[in-house]
């Protein structure tokens, strides 16, 4: 096979990269996998700097996009991190953290299509799971329901402090304290705004169908982009909306940015919904250059960004402000929720939103529903004003780390060597990539017949996409310990050498 040797010059030192163009393994993922070489081994020791993106990209002759995915992905292994306009550095921690590294590598097919996907099924039987005591829920996308005395202390103190405020109409932008408690919490994150770029909405849901509404013109054939997989709540709202979906493959460090370029020139689409941190279903992050690249093309195509943040504040370390933060030209729309830390019952999110695009936003939001219940925005203002929102922030994290962790040793344990998954720097969960050849829906049937509810990955795909399953870890360590080995044992059960052989396939390693 040819293979291209690059050779990497960068003050005093040098690095052969050798590229095959011909390969089935993608040219970001040949950079990542030599430089990730190179770090683990010593060779390029704590500190040093890697070359520039430039600088690589014009070596190596690869487009700037293909590096910067590259980083990306060596920056979601721990292996490097970026310093603010000083180019990117080894990890002084690179080789401890070798442990930690995913082997999330999925094959990057488009997917066109009309949006859908089994939201309604999915959302209903979770419902109904959490009704069933005895079942350990891998499906969801929510915390664990916990009433807990602090809230209805907190509750107690809001009301007593609202007063009338509770029994009158609110200004359909929610109310004036919430917004500017929500502006001084954004601002820590790094994105600055003002309580007047702020709208109280009922969940996040609701701001996405309020934006997406606005950007798109409804059966006017609109052409999407969002990420693949992708929140399945999105789907719905543009099968309704009669937009045409563009789903660009995720890879382990963000959406894949050459195909997005690609089909942002030949589709022009009005709209690129991504959720950068935390991403739902993955767990993936996006790192610093790969938000600015993001941004970058937006810009030069003309395209919106609806950037999602519903996991915000649930992650295990630093992650980089939003692209939001990034936006002088108002293209981007954030939305978040205290759904996923707080209390999904409460329904109350918001979008933060600049200039012109405030007013009409306002406007529908008026027309929806009139405003959010004062009730749920009295509650949510006392638990950021009183610091009770930071310490339960503090503490769910913690809790939701311990999950994770338990959860990756199961996998590690009781899950077939086919079987790849994602190591989320926070959030609720993690999402695990099958072989073609297991047969999914029956896993999960099985499953259930046992107690353990899991949902196939197939409802984040607008059509097509891949065998997936996305797990949710905020459970006891024992639930998680006894739902993993139950479905490691089904996985296992479909690769024994008859079963193979009877699909076709070569055998598998188990
Ligand atoms: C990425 C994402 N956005 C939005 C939502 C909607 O959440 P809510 O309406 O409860 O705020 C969810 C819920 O699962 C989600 O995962």
């Amino acid at each position: 096979m040819p293979v291209v040797p690059a050779v990497i010059v960068k003050e005093g030192f040098a690095v052969n990269i050798p590229l095959d163009k011909h390969s089935q393994t993608p040219i970001y993922l040949q950079i990542r996998d030599y430089l990730s070489r190179l770090i683990q081994s010593g060779k390029m020791p704590a500190l040093q700097k890697l070359p520039s993106i430039r600088a690589l990209s014009t070596s190596i002759q690869v487009n700037k996009l293909t590096v910067i995915e590259a980083y990306s992905l060596l920056e979601a292994d721990g292996l490097i991190h970026a310093r603010q306009g000083s180019g990117y550095f080894v990890n002084p921690t690179a080789t401890s953290n070798f442990t930690l590294r995913s082997t999330f590598a999925p094959s990057q097919e488009v997917i066109i299509s009309q949006g859908g996907g089994a939201f309604f099924e999915q959302y209903t039987a979770s419902i109904q799971a959490r009704q069933q005591r005895d079942i350990v829920d891998f499906s969801s996308g929510f915390p664990p329901t916990s009433s807990s005395d602090n809230f209805q202390r907190v509750a107690k103190r809001a009301f007593t402090k609202a007063g009338d405020i509770l029994f009158q109409e609110d200004f359909p932008q929610g109310q004036i304290s919430l917004r500017q408690l929500i502006a001084q919490m954004l601002v820590q994150q790094g994105l600055e705004v003002l309580p007047d770029e702020i709208i109280i909405t009922s969940g996040s849901q609701q701001a996405l169908s309020l934006v997406m509404q606005y950007y798109l013109q409804k059966g006017n054939g609109d052409w999407v982009i969002v990420e693949t997989p992708t929140y399945h709540g999105v789907l719905g709202i543009l099968e309704n909306l009669g937009a045409k979906v563009i789903g660009i493959p995720m890879t382990a460090g963000g959406m894949n940015l050459e195909l997005l370029e690609q089909y942002l020139k030949s589709h022009r689409p009005k709209l690129i919904y991504t959720i950068s941190t935390l991403h739902n279903p993955t767990g993936i992050t996006t790192y610093i250059a790969h938000r600015q690249a993001l941004l970058a093309l937006a810009q030069q195509y003309e395209c919106h960004i609806l950037e999602d943040n519903a996991y915000e504040g649930l992650n295990f370390e630093p992650v980089p402000a939003p692209i939001k933060a990034l936006d002088t030209d108002d293209l981007v729309t954030y939305i978040s929720t205290f759904s996923k830390t707080l209390m999904p019952g409460l329904r109350v999110g918001y979008i933060v939103v600049k200039g012109e695009h405030y007013r009409h936003l306002v406007k529908q939001k008026l027309l929806n529903d009139l405003h959010v219940s004062t009730v749920s925005q009295t509650i949510v203002s006392e638990f950021l004003a009183s610091g009770h929102y930071r310490r339960h922030l503090s503490r769910v994290r913690t809790s939701n780390l311990q999950g994770r962790n338990v959860m990756l040793q199961a996998l590690e344990r009781y899950f077939p060597d086919v079987v790849s998954w994602t190591i989320p720097k926070g959030g609720l969960f993690l999402w695990t990539h099958l072989p073609d050849y297991l047969p999914i829906q029956a896993i999960c049937r099985e499953a259930l017949a046992q107690n353990v509810l899991v949902a196939s990955g197939a409802a984040f795909f607008p059509g097509g996409g891949y065998p997936a399953m996305r797990l949710n870890f905020c459970h006891t360590p024992e639930d998680i310990e006894q739902g993993i080995e139950i479905l490691g044992r089904l996985l296992k059960n479909y690769l024994t050498p008859s079963f193979l052989k009877y699909q076709g396939f070569p055998l598998a390693s188990m």
